[in-house]
């Protein structure tokens, strides 16, 4: 993963992370929350939705990147904590929100386990199985995304009521090299390092985007 120096670029490119952020917020509980926590928060699409849409005393944002810090400083009441969310403590919270993220994550259980000691509420959007099956079917390359079952699974110990479904998006693109472009622009790496020749001979003209969205409460 490689978001350092390339955020405004995921700004522009990242127009399914952002239908994601947008139906992700109309999944929230409606109350008014005292504190919440963003985890992974890159530049602000998530955070501007939660500020627009809910009701809040304080919003504390994490990402990995202290860089993010630009995007969401002039928000109101947000406070940025900068660093990798596997490391750090996390305090009490209302709510723990995070949108296009958890994919990322290395030990989920064992962020799952952290969370649910901060928290009652965990509601999250992640890339699951299947997700730029074009890629992972050309390159070879992929995360190790879950299936619906296997998050649950992880999330069952922790979470009372669990509630959640999956979409797919399909991206179209005029070429095959537009997608790959797209790609480096939200932050998937990884195929700048395989041969040209398995870059000219990649034809799809579209991507798979496969989300799964979830609501936990204890
Ligand atoms: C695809 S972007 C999503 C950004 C934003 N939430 C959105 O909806 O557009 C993933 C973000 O997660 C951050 N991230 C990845 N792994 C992380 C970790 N272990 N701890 C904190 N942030 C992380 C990245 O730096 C990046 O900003």
């Amino acid at each position: 993963m490689n978001f350092d120096k390339k955020f405004d670029r995921y700004e522009e490119n990242a127009h399914i992370q952002k239908v994601v952020a947008k139906e992700l917020i109309n999944l929230v509980p409606k109350k008014k929350y005292n504190t919440i926590f963003e985890i992974g928060a890159g530049t602000g699409v998530l955070t501007k939705n939660i500020v627009k849409n809910i009701e809040y005393k304080n919003l504390i944002v994490n990402d990995k990147y202290f860089e993010s810090e630009e995007y969401i400083k002039d928000l109101p009441s947000v406070e940025f904590i900068g660093g990798n969310i596997e490391k750090i403590e996390i305090k009490e919270m209302d709510l723990i929100i995070s949108s296009s993220v958890f994919q990322w994550i290395e030990d989920k259980d064992k962020l799952f386990e952290k969370i649910s000691s901060a928290t009652d509420t965990l509601v999250f959007s992640i890339y699951i199985k299947g997700n730029l099956g074009e890629i992972s079917d050309h390159f070879g390359i992929s995360l190790k995304y879950l299936d619906m079952k296997e998050l649950k699974t992880l999330l069952t110990p922790y979470f009372k009521n669990i509630m959640e479904y999956e979409k797919e998006f399909k991206l179209a693109f005029d070429t095959p090299m537009e997608g790959l472009k797209h790609l480096k622009n939200t932050g998937v790496t990884g195929i700048g390092y395989t041969n040209t020749q398995m870059i000219r001979s990649y034809l799809s003209k579209q991507l798979t985007y496969r989300v799964g969205y979830f609501v936990c409460e204890k």
